[in-house]
């Protein structure tokens, strides 16, 4: 028995905008090699009136439209294989939905969506979507950062990149994403390759010293410095799990 592959249904307007990005380099070529999947799904195939209208005038005014609940829920009803109003089947979690008012992305939230075996992501235009087909869903909203793009399509864009990468045979190394989860919390530290000089610029001597406990040592203290002046959120973390493990 072959084990499906890991399978992203994406429900959008613009299914033109997918793969886009996720076509080329490392999740193209694990795209192409059957390691993922993706569906797109046209929102607006799941518009019922004669003007095939998804959205509408947001209840209490202001600028712009908002997604009617009804279309996402036959489009989201079509993919997740559920009508009534607990909405879908035992085998597949919640919709997420990508929205700067979601729960930031972590790298914490990236690995446990990789481990699933299929996730849905619902891409909003506009206004937004009618908050009572995300309730009646259940809906994870996720949000990519603290800026407002013109849609989900990006933000679901880098959260498939960032899950894609690490499905089992997409990056080569595994030494690579091993160190990533042992450095979890700091940021990562310089690299360097040839020439060995450049523009009157040498490359830090201990890195071509040979001595890989000084390089490890240096390379840590990079690290450290970097993430405290400019990360001084994920250094307090850091610095708190460091006083756990010392116990
Ligand atoms: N849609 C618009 N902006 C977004 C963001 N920052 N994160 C997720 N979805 C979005």
């Amino acid at each position: 028995m072959t084990s499906p592959v890991w399978t992203a249904r994406v429900l959008t307007l613009f299914p033109e905008m997918f793969p886009g990005p996720l076509g080329h380099s490392l999740a193209g070529k694990a795209l192409e090699a059957g390691i993922w999947a993706l569906e797109t799904v046209d929102i607006r195939y799941f518009a019922s009136d004669k003007h095939r209208s998804v959205d509408d005038a947001a209840f209490g005014g202001g600028p712009g439209l908002v997604m009617r609940p009804d279309v996402i829920d036959a489009a989201l009803a079509a993919v997740m294989g559920a009508a009534g109003p607990d909405r879908r089947s035992a085998d597949a979690g919640p919709p997420i939905y990508l929205t700067p008012r979601g729960r930031p992305l972590t790298q914490e939230r990236v690995r446990a969506l990789a481990a699933e075996p299929r996730i849905t992501l619902l891409c909003g235009r506009y206004e937004g979507v009618d908050e009572r087909v995300l309730e009646a869903w259940q809906a994870e909203e996720i949000s990519v950062g603290d800026y407002v793009l013109s849609g989900g399509e990006p933000a679901a864009i880098v959260l498939l990149d960032a899950c894609v990468r690490l499905l089992p045979g997409v990056v080569g190394d595994a030494k690579t994403l091993a160190e990533e989860s042992f450095e979890g919390w700091l940021l990562e530290y310089p690299h360097y390759t040839r020439p060995q000089e450049w523009r009157g610029r040498p490359v830090p001597e201990v890195l071509a010293s040979g001595n890989h406990q000084k390089i490890r040592a240096w390379r840590r203290a990079q690290a450290e410095a970097t993430t405290r002046q400019r990360r001084p959120d994920l250094w307090a973390r850091y610095r708190a799990q460091q006083a756990v493990m010392e116990g």
